[in-house]
């Protein structure tokens, strides 16, 4: 909807007969900039020019979300989503078309997590971070974990949705393939579950993005077993103590490691660091890495032996060295950031690791490069099985660029590294098309066009078969039959499937 058609002033009317007005914030209004601000992970999404809500709702009831939907539909105000924030192109809080009237739908209040540990699962709410869930889980059982992301603060509702990757991902797969049930408030306003949903949507809403197709209000999840004691390392070598040889010899290794390793790697600042989790003793992860890797030269000073929770302290901060606490921290970022990712299937030569490192790891805007591995149960579940499609790759690669001078030298010089890098790994990475995780979102692959007032199939198939391959055709089934009009829209939402297709 467009400022033409949108009525705000109604939509605000409508609001009030089910919201209390202190948890409606229009601009001007006292906190509206806080709370707008308060879990605004990339300020490249807030620069003057991109244009922001007209109001943002603070629900702290599923029927103020049920309200805002059928408000929004009435009046032709569009919403946004906000669980946690961390979208890395901002498209819950932000939009790139100066002309539209959207409100921001944040559940940072809708938080809360009840853990059912003789059945080993839990339910939680889409405003809870990941942290908070870490947090919970293991203190209700040290044995109970659950396969996320490293950032503490991400928050449940877009990472569900989108998937979920990290340290447990190769032991247990992503967030969303331990996702038993979820609630959802769908594009009439109805309370759904798992069962009035139905499978296809059930489907969509485990790794299809979940602003596509409705607010999730909380996920059943499944608690995973870790031991009571898990061991970390964390090795560091510089490029001239071979950490480019190192580096080609871990994507042969790090894929086919028994599934209780994990171990990725980090390039900044002309080193690398291997990080790794083992589900088990320091004594046999040394065994194993000597059978492994000997190369890496792993010893038993390098091992830190902790519990789970800990560890997740560990991968988000580098250090254990800090309170299990830290998991309830919430914050907002003071960075600007430019992600890219991508997928690998077969080694990089050594060469290309050289001249890339020749060329772009030395310049002082360089960004963090991630390689996280695959393998184990990742490349056990089937493309088709959620619409995450990426399992049978070796592993992904993450261009993470954050920095924190403002304007528009700094900020052009971060692009262009990032879109550089990219550009040279082409004969390299995954191909026709590239294969790109939309939880990382990046919106440099193409945005939304409109046909009529529906968005564009054709269109939304360049994005969408990157993030989706052909998945994307069933998630644009799903959204003709639960928002055939398109209410839920973004710059990279699903669109509707025409029906010829
Ligand atoms: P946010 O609230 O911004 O939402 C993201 C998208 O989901 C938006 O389009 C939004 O509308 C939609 N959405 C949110 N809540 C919804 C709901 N309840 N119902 C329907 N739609 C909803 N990922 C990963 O897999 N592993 C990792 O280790 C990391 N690490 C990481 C670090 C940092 C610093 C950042 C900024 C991001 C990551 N991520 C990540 C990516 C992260 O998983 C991804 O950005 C998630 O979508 C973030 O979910 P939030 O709820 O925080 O985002």
């Amino acid at each position: 909807f467009t400022s033409a058609s949108s009525d705000v002033h109604a939509f605000l009317g409508c609001l009030s007969a089910t919201i209390p007005c202190n948890l409606v914030k229009t601009p001007g209004t006292n906190s509206y900039s806080e709370l707008l601000m308060s879990s605004v992970q990339n300020l490249r999404a807030v620069l003057p020019g991109t244009t922001r809500p007209v109001v943002i709702v603070a629900a702290t009831e599923p029927a103020h979300v049920q309200a805002t939907v059928v408000c929004g539909r009435r009046h032709s105000v569009r919403i946004r989503t906000r669980s946690g924030g961390h979208d890395y192109e901002g498209l819950s809080y932000a939009s790139l078309d100066p002309h539209e009237h959207f409100a921001v739908l944040d559940l940072a209040k809708l938080r809360a997590i009840n853990i059912d540990a003789p059945r080993s699962e839990a339910w939680v709410e889409s405003g809870a971070t990941i942290g908070e869930l870490y947090y919970a889980a293991a203190t209700a059982n040290q044995t109970f974990g659950f396969p996320a992301g490293y950032c503490l603060t991400v928050g449940v509702g877009g990472h569900l949705s989108g998937g979920g990757f990290g340290a447990l991902s190769r032991k247990y797969g992503l967030s969303a393939d331990n996702v038993l049930d979820a609630v959802i408030v769908d594009a009439e306003g109805r309370l759904l579950n798992r069962t009035t949903m139905g499978n296809d949507l059930f489907w969509a809403i485990r790794g299809g993005g979940g602003e596509s197709f409705g607010v999730v209000l909380s996920w059943k999840v499944r608690l995973v077993p870790v031991p009571e004691t898990v061991t970390v390392f964390s090795i560091r070598r510089s490029r001239n103590q071979s950490a480019v040889d190192l580096i080609s010899k871990w994507q042969l290794v790090a894929p086919v490691l028994p599934r209780d390793i994990y171990l990725h790697v980090f390039v900044q600042n002309q080193q690398a660091d291997f990080i790794a989790l083992f589900l088990g003793r320091c004594g046999r992860l040394i065994d194993t890495m000597r059978r492994y890797f000997p190369e890496l030269g792993m010893t038993q000073q390098d091992c830190q032996e902790m519990s789970w929770m800990k560890s997740t302290v560990f991968f988000a901060f580098n250090t254990a060295n800090l309170p299990v606490e830290v998991l309830l921290n919430r914050t907002n970022a003071d960075y600007f950031l430019k992600v890219k990712s991508d997928h690998v299937q077969e080694p990089l030569p050594r060469h290309a690791w050289e001249s890339i490192w020749s060329k772009w790891f030395e310049k002082p805007e360089a960004a963090l490069v991630m390689l996280d591995p695959y393998g184990g149960v990742m490349g056990r579940i089937s493309p088709l099985a959620t619409p995450f499609p990426h399992r049978n790759y070796m592993y992904q690669l993450q261009l993470f660029s954050s920095w924190s001078e403002n304007g528009t030298a700094a900020l052009e010089k971060r692009l262009s590294w990032v879109r550089g890098v990219y550009k040279d790994l082409t004969p390299y990475v995954s191909k026709n098309p590239r294969a790109v995780y939309v939880n990382y979102r990046d919106l440099d692959l193409g945005t939304n066009v409109l046909e009529g007032n529906v968005t564009s199939y054709e269109k939304a198939r360049v994005w969408g078969e990157k993030y989706f391959k052909g998945n994307f055709k069933r998630l644009a089934a799903v959204k003709s039959k639960v928002d055939p009009k398109d209410f839920f829209r973004n710059e990279q939402s699903i669109s509707p499937l025409p029906a010829a297709k």
